[in-house]
């Protein structure tokens, strides 16, 4: 065991479901370990700006299953800079905070980085829906998000059938294709347009559509990853070609909301123990990721 007396707990950049476990087992694993706690609240903006609480067993009663965070989160674009990653530092030691754990994405998992330079140990738990997270198959939120995804998919094809319409759903991930991906396989999508996959040849979606027309299928769900966007206007241009009636529906942040899945529950709460054992360990600068074995 290393000399962690006191950690800190932030989250940071998109919040996402789940968030609030792995804060709740942050504090408990450490409290049960003999360290005391502090909740840093908005990320690094409330990190510079001393927004730091006293945390106990009590402040993480009945949170497992809601989403959002109970420590707010922010961006904070002054933390890219070096003199402010120092006066972080700075802070975390003039409140007796030895290591942080950083609850966000890549952005935060950086400015965890800059810490760790500067003299704080620091530990990433990766939280974004957007399962853009190098060295693990798992993010906090990305679950949760994608069954909300689902279910509004569910509910558009109901009325794009009665309508015998076609739909252009949007949804989130940022530059990452995953919640397209994922979603428009579990709504069986007539077609799924990723970043990663698509390199805007609307003619063949028009196509696609046109056959299946052809064939008799009645209505049709195109799933459009937020990194392609143009929802709108790719909706005018199917019309137009098709003569089908076609509407864009954008997701939007309704997917980063909502009380967090059973898995993202489990693997959050997993994620903020093995957090605070590595804090205790003497790791520093090194994220907790999930690898699925495959025989
Ligand atoms: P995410 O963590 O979800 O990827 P962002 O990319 O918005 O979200 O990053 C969240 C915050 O992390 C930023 O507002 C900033 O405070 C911090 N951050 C991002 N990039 C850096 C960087 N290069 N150096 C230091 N801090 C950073
Ligand atoms: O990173 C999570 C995410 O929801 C992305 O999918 C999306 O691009 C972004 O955050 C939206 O950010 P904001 O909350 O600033 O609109």
């Amino acid at each position: 065991m290393s000399e962690m007396k006191t950690i800190g707990v932030l989250t940071s950049g998109g919040d996402a479901p789940g968030m609030n476990a792995a804060i709740r087992a942050v504090v408990r694993t450490a409290i049960s370990n003999g360290l005391k706690v502090k909740g840093i609240r908005r990320g690094y903006a409330g990190l510079l700006e001393e927004d730091i609480i006293d945390m106990t067993n009590l402040s993480v009663s009945d949170i497992i299953q809601t989403g959002g965070t109970i420590l707010y989160t922010a961006r904070c674009l002054e933390f890219k800079k070096e003199e402010y990653q120092k006066k972080g530092a700075e802070i975390c030691r003039k409140h007796g905070i030895d290591g942080v754990v950083v609850i966000g994405g890549d952005g935060s998992f950086n400015g965890a980085s800059r810490l760790a330079e500067n003299g704080i140990n620091t530990i990433g738990v990766p939280g974004t829906i957007d399962l853009d997270i190098a060295c693990t198959e798992y993010t906090i939120g990305f679950d949760t998000a994608i069954n909300t995804a689902m279910e509004a998919i569910d509910k558009l094809r109901d009325t794009s059938e009665s309508h015998e319409r076609c739909s252009i759903v949007e949804v989130m991930g940022r530059t990452a294709g995953h919640i397209a991906l994922w979603t428009g396989i579990a709504s069986g999508a007539e077609y799924i347009l990723t970043t990663e996959e698509y390199h805007g040849d609307i003619q063949r979606v028009i196509k696609k559509i046109q056959d299946r027309r052809k064939l008799g299928k009645k209505n049709h769900i195109i799933v459009n990853a937020e990194g392609i966007g143009n929802s709108n206007e790719m909706a005018k241009l199917i019309e137009i070609a098709t003569g089908v009636e076609t509407r864009a529906t954008i997701l939007g942040h309704i997917q980063r909301g909502g009380n967090p899945t059973c898995k993202d529950r489990v693997f959050a709460s997993a994620m903020g123990a093995k957090a605070v054992e590595l804090l205790c360990d003497g790791r520093s600068n090194r994220v907790v990721g999930r690898r699925i074995c495959r025989f």
